[in-house]
């Protein structure tokens, strides 16, 4: 998160004398974005908070709308001795909130060839033998801004459930926030993105439909519909996006 160049933040702008009537709707609330203290819409996402307070997002944010894991965030309320955890774009603020987003740290990959694994417990313990260090202290399941229970697939996958860690880890964004927190050093993600690789590659069913709806792509039925999206702007393909909501 960088400091936009000399940007005020809107609220702190001076703006003319308005009437009673003519008074924003829109109550203000007070939050503390990296020690320091901003007035900010009180229905502001956590996201929309830090950009009104005038600071620019170069990273930390992604699809803004819940699915990609980059705007971790660390927050910590009034009187509550708690830290909380959420993602920037779907937290709301709340009054008095203290919050910083968590960058990016470094997390064990194991590299591997699907084609060359079998979906069980051998592999797991293979690729990340750390998840045998788990002491089963539930601090990533407490910690994690999805609701999963993340323990529970990190024992999944110590027993080569490959169906339970794909099930209970399906939701997960990669935030890292599990990780943070661990004092096992696991990277709960990578485990449950290779459970469920693992499952999709050996171990799910055929699905009829879907060889279907592959051949017809194949097939080209739907060519001329691309081709018609492939010729809309940006803004005719949003307002498309977002029209299929109310249909
Ligand atoms: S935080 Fe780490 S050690 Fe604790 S339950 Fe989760 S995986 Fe296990
Ligand atoms: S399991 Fe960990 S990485 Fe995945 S969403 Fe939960 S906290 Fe984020
Ligand atoms: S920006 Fe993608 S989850 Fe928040």
């Amino acid at each position: 998160m960088a400091k936009a160049k000399v940007k005020k933040a809107p609220s702190q702008r001076k703006s003319p004398k308005k009437s009673s009537q003519s008074r924003s709707p829109n109550p203000m609330i007070t939050v503390h974005i990296m020690g320091r203290a901003y007035s900010v819409p009180a229905e502001a996402t956590i996201m929309g908070a830090i950009e009104h307070a005038g600071y620019q997002i170069v990273r930390g944010a992604g699809c803004r709308e819940g699915f990609c894991g980059a705007c971790a965030t660390v927050y910590r309320l009034p009187g509550d001795y708690k830290l909380a955890m959420g993602l920037a774009c779907t937290t709301l603020v709340q009054d008095g909130m203290s919050l910083a987003q968590i960058p990016s740290f470094p997390a064990e990959k194991a590299i591997y060839d699907i084609e060359e694994l079998t979906p069980d417990v051998a592999t797991m313990a293979k690729l990340y033998p750390v998840i045998f260090r788990c002491v089963e202290c539930n601090t990533c399941t407490k910690a994690c801004v999805q609701g999963l229970l993340v323990m529970d697939y990190i024992q999944a996958a110590k027993r080569g459930d490959i169906e339970m860690l794909m099930d209970l880890s399906f939701d997960c964004v990669s935030c890292g926030m599990c990780v943070l927190r661990c004092p096992a050093e696991i990277t709960h993600y990578n485990v449950g993105v290779l459970g469920r690789r693992l499952f999709g590659r050996y171990l799910r069913k055929e699905s009829p439909e879907l060889v279907k709806r592959i051949g017809e792509i194949s097939g080209g039925n739907y060519d001329a519909e691309y081709e018609v999206l492939l010729a809309m702007s940006h803004d005719e393909l949003k307002k498309r996006y977002y029209d299929r909501d109310m249909e």
